[in-house]
């Protein structure tokens, strides 16, 4: 009985050492230790043995029961600290590679341009002033002078949400938003999206950024307009940029003027960009009509004001020398890497 159970105590012994991991733990468990198990089978037989033998063998069964149960739950602690050695083995870092930076993004070349046009009007004492690009009727043609149904509407074609709500074509609506909220003196500048019924193509989009500009105060005239936007071009594109002013119409302004710059890209020489002309048409300006003074309550005897508008797209499009509105929007970034 004692060669038996110290046989026993070898097999499990080896068998415990040989396990790798705790299912196979706990079959030796069960195959040695378990209710059934070998230890329990001998214990039950020492009943049979006669009386004298009895205490000793079942001191050396209880012996090697404990230290069975000792060994299983080394072997335990054992595997779980293999485990998490093998974990942070796993999880180590190299500090030795090369990182991998975040991508850095920046600006859109567009609003880059957008922001020094900015800049230009703040140096001259303009302040920024923004106004909604879903905008009421009211604001974007009645307030503006726009007789009902005129046909200075039909260059401003834009999507309606309902018959009184519509993406804004123009930023001019910012003016009577401003107008309306305080007195004169008003010197602001608006940038901002605009929406058309454009098709799309190289110079058209459905949606672009203007930047509007107003002025009103006492003795305002047009030579401040000149004056103000010829300063605007030379801060921009340099000494030799030139404005022109031609007789146009809109609703808000009268007198209005188209505006064009000298063409940049071939120096007013005449080139493919600016269809053999050496000017570029940029935007729109003029005299506010007091009709707009007066409909925010401004006394138009003491106050007169200019205006303008511009696209901010052909500023971007002469800054970088593009020839296609359509690159700014397209979110190519093999373009767009190149700003
Ligand atoms: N809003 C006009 C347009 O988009 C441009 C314009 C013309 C703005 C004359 C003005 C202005 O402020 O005075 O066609």
């Amino acid at each position: 009985m004692e060669d038996k159970l110290r046989a026993l105590a070898d097999q499990a012994r080896q068998a415990i050492d040989q396990a790798d991991d705790n299912q196979q733990l706990e079959q030796v468990r069960i195959e040695y230790l378990g209710r059934q198990g070998r230890l329990r089978q001998i214990m039950q037989s020492i009943s049979d043995l006669p009386a004298q033998q009895r205490p000793a063998i079942g001191q050396l069964a209880n012996r090697v029961s404990r230290e069975l149960q000792r060994l299983l739950a080394q072997r335990v602690t054992e595997l779980e600290a293999a485990a998490t050695e093998a974990d942070k083995e796993a999880q180590k870092i190299d500090v030795t590679l090369p990182g991998r930076g975040p991508r850095v993004g920046k600006q859109h070349p567009l609003m880059a341009t957008l922001e020094e046009m900015i800049d230009i009007f703040l140096g001259l004492g303009f302040v920024v002033a923004e106004g909604p690009e879903v905008e009421n009727y009211y604001y974007s043609f009645e307030a503006l002078n726009y007789p009902e149904f005129h046909p200075a509407m039909d260059e401003q074609m834009t999507f309606y949400i309902t018959d009184d709500v519509l993406l804004r074509s123009q930023t001019s609506p910012v003016q009577i938003r401003v107008m309306e909220q305080q007195p004169p003196p008003v010197r602001i500048v608006a940038p901002g999206r605009c929406f058309r019924r454009d098709t799309v193509d190289a110079t058209h989009c459905h949606t672009f950024y203007q930047l509007e500009g107003l002025l009103v105060d006492e003795g305002v005239t047009f030579a401040d307009l000149k004056g103000t936007l010829e300063v605007f071009a030379r801060e921009m594109f340099g000494p030799d940029c030139h404005m022109r002013f031609r007789p146009d119409f809109f609703p808000f302004t009268e007198p209005s003027a188209e505006i064009a710059l000298t063409c940049i890209i071939c120096g007013g020489k005449g080139c493919r960009v600016c269809d053999y002309t050496g000017w570029l048409e940029v935007g729109g300006s003029g005299m506010v009509d007091p009709n707009v003074l007066a409909k925010v309550g401004y006394d138009t005897e003491k106050y007169t004001g200019w205006a303008f508008g511009v696209g901010v797209e052909r500023f971007a499009m002469l800054r970088y020398g593009i020839d296609d509105i359509r690159l700014f929007y397209t979110g190519d970034m093999r373009f767009l890497e190149q700003f």
